[in-house]
């Protein structure tokens, strides 16, 4: 019984067609994803009108080309997902409208789908052997968090973030570098290029409870600002020490986590997962069994809002008439 996920809460608009296989499996039929990141660029960052307008003329050609990839008719559908939130509001606002739209014309169960929670579980797609309860660190963007995945709707904080994110460290202090947005991936890629540098950072993760990145962001733009980034050995340097910072303050918070928790499983999701060095580090963990969603899963996508849909639709869950988009969601309340 195919089910249509609909992503559209930041600047890609991605849809879906799944099949829930087991409790908590799918297989995929369909898996789109249009990406924006071409056009924000040109500005520096997301630009929310700009990137619901995009939604808005996107969507429809995807969820007609999704339900092709998959080879069935709206006919063949059994319910739909979206995501509700966290995310821009006039971007939710669009998958969310559309999603109504269509479920009302189809007469089809309709669930609201937490995006975080959509990246929690996504490690479960592509891992046969993952089962709750799991540790899971978020490194994207915009989230910063480590988590207790106990099952769905059954998440525990453990930290986060008091201020930037892990992800907006990485792209800030690459602009500072002259990498245009989103420069997290190319900084990464220039701190691999040496092995060792001559600067420092001081260790950014001071706060007791949860991560901080605001004083590494300001101590990089001192440190840039009076060394500069000439020769080129210099800037790949500061990358390296960059990405160290913010690898050793996920790194140690992480350690610290698994030490204290019955489970040795650990996912990592977001789009600083793909991050090498971090990868690397988190593997030197002893006795931590470390799962990655495939790559493509990773960045924002439709399958693991499908996932969560699914899960969601089979246990009865509906969204209710008139619900709104949800900028800020934390995903620590769902039940
Ligand atoms: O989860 P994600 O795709 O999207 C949002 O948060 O919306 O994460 C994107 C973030 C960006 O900040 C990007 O610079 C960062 O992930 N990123 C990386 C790498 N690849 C992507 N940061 C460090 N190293 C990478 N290899
Ligand atoms: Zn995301």
């Amino acid at each position: 019984m195919p089910i249509l996920a609909i992503e559209t809460s930041c600047d890609e608009t991605a849809v879906a067609v799944v099949e829930l296989t087991s409790s908590e499996r799918i297989s995929i039929l369909g898996d789109l994803v249009s990406s924006q990141v071409d056009l924000h660029a040109l500005y520096g960052g997301v630009v929310p009108e700009l990137a619901a307008r995009e939604h808005l003329k996107n969507l429809p050609l995807l969820v007609e080309e999704a339900l092709r990839v998959a080879g069935i008719t709206f006919d063949r559908l059994s319910g739909i997902g979206v995501t509700q939130g966290p995310g821009l509001k006039g971007c939710l606002m669009i998958g969310l409208g559309f999603a109504k739209g269509l479920a009302t014309a189809l007469h089809l169960p309709l669930v609201g789908v937490n995006h975080i929670e959509g990246h929690l579980l996504s490690p479960l797609i592509n891992n046969p052997k993952l089962t709750f309860p799991y540790l899971a660190l978020v490194v994207s963007g915009g989230h910063t968090e480590l988590l207790e995945v106990l099952g769905l709707g059954r998440y525990r904080l453990l930290a986060r973030t008091h201020d930037d994110a892990a992800g907006e460290t990485f792209d800030k202090s690459a602009n500072l570098l002259g990498f245009s947005y989103p420069g997290g991936a190319r900084l990464a890629a220039l701190a691999d290029s040496v092995s060792s540098s001559r600067y420092r950072l001081p260790a950014v993760m001071r706060a007791a409870e949860g991560f901080s990145f605001s004083g590494l962001k300001t101590a990089v733009s001192l440190l840039i600002k009076r060394e500069g980034l000439e020769p080129s050995e210099k800037r790949a340097e500061l990358a390296h020490a960059i990405q160290e910072a913010i690898v050793e303050a996920l790194v140690s918070k992480t350690r610290k986590a698994l030490d204290d928790s019955e489970t040795s499983r650990l996912v990592v999701v977001g789009g600083v997962s793909a991050n090498r060095r971090l990868k690397m580090a988190l593997g030197t963990l002893t006795g931590a069994e470390i799962y990655f969603p495939e790559a493509k899963h990773s960045i924002d996508n439709a399958a693991m809002i499908g996932l969560v849909a699914a899960m969601r639709l089979k246990r009865g869950d509906r969204m209710q008439p008139g619900a709104q988009a949800i900028s800020r969601w934390p995903v620590e309340t769902l039940q």
